[in-house]
């Protein structure tokens, strides 16, 4: 079998891992000439939009499946004309791609999100404080990540600035959420509806850039970790989506309450390749060639620690029992994901040293 994928960075490269040792060959199409997953997969380097590379990634391709919720309309039409099968289905990407349809859904589904209220014009803001209140987060509806494209609120006479700031229209305006901690759910549903659910994890980020992940999430209530996984089967079945989904969540005294959703494997889902009897990205794979899902429990209890801006010494993070390293063989540059660290153990309280140690040694190399 041949899988086709948009993007060619981390997460390809690790769908590429994951696809190989099931004779699934792959082609990523990916503009940056350095693209990660080309040390493994064959590599398109072309832009998303451009007709000849999305017939070459799609040549001979069962299923052509992305990385990034950011995929160009055009790109996806191409392929659709082509006769070539995207999944997920375009349900998941229009959905995921704008932040107001994506609360729309989970509201309307029952789960719990922050209040919110749309800005398509400066004259908004009054409306959008009588009806959310401050303080708040603004946030751009497309395209926005790792915090990029948000503005904090802290009190009413702050709103109209960060309008301006971010442009006066396509915004989305959210009450501040008072949550005791970041968790996230990642499932994935099979081409015949089946679905498996990973543990809930709790996420901590930095400077808005995910920078630890402890699974599974310790001290969760089952009928907490319950609640999780079941939002993320409602917007699966939901969305139809085929293959790996994840919802982010706020921890909060009344209650969990989502964020946002990718429709895609997800950094908070990277402990799994050594954490985890599937990984997220061979239950990806195997989800949108419609192979049977395989078992997402933890084994034992897992971090991963991510590797941001520069990279500490390999022999000191590998001297760290239990220790697995994933570089992406990308340019050292502040706030860029370069790899990351996986601890496993058999206890929370074996877990605790090398954690702290791995957290100490990103953090600098974080800092440098
Ligand atoms: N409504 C909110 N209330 C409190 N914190 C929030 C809210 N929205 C976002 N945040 C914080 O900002 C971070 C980034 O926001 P998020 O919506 O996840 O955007 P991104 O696409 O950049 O990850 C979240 O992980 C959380 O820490
Ligand atoms: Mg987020």
């Amino acid at each position: 079998m041949r899988l086709g994928i948009l993007g060619g960075g981390q997460l390809a490269w690790m769908l590429a891992q994951a696809a190989e040792p099931l004779g699934v060959s792959v082609a990523v199409l990916d503009p940056s000439p350095d693209a990660a997953a080309g040390r493994i997969a064959e590599h398109v380097a072309a832009a998303y939009d451009d007709l000849a590379g999305l017939d070459a990634v799609s040549a001979g391709a069962d299923v052509v499946t992305y990385e990034f919720e950011n995929i160009p309309a055009a790109a996806v039409a191409r392929l659709a004309a082509l006769g070539v099968t995207v999944l997920p289905l375009p349900a998941s990407l229009t959905t995921t791609q704008d932040r107001a349809r994506e609360k729309e859904l989970m509201r309307g589904l029952g789960i719990h999100v922050a209040p919110y209220a749309l800005i398509d014009a400066p004259a908004d803001a009054a409306a959008a404080l009588t009806q959310v209140g401050a303080p708040g987060i603004l946030k751009t509806r497309r395209l926005g990540y790792d915090g990029k494209g948000q503005v904090r609120v802290a009190t009413a006479a702050d709103l109209p600035a960060a309008i301006r700031e971010l442009g006066g229209t396509d915004l989305i305006y959210e009450g501040l959420v008072a949550f005791t901690r970041e968790l996230s759910v990642v499932v994935a549903r099979g081409t015949d509806g089946s679905l498996v659910a990973y543990p809930p994890v709790e996420n901590e980020h930095r400077d808005g850039i995910l920078s630890c992940t402890v699974a599974p999430a310790p001290a969760l209530p089952p009928a907490q970790a319950e609640a999780a996984q079941a939002i993320g089967f409602a917007v699966a079945e939901a969305l139809g989506h085929i293959g790996v989904l994840c919802v982010e969540l706020f921890d909060t005294p009344d209650g969990i309450v989502a964020n946002e959703i990718a429709p895609r494997v997800h950094n908070s889902g990277h402990w799994s390749i050594e954490g985890a009897v599937t990984s997220q990205f061979a239950n990806h794979v195997r989800g949108v060639l419609g192979l049977p899902l395989g078992d997402p429990s933890a084994r034992g209890v897992a971090a991963m620690v991510n590797i941001v801006g520069t990279e500490p010494e390999l022999a000191a993070l590998l001297a760290i029992s239990g220790a697995s390293v994933h570089t992406y063989g990308k340019a050292p540059r502040p706030g860029r994901k370069l790899g990351h660290v996986t601890l496993v153990a058999e206890s929370s309280a074996a877990l605790a040293a090398p954690l702290a140690q791995a957290r100490a040694l990103c953090a600098a190399a974080w800092d440098a």
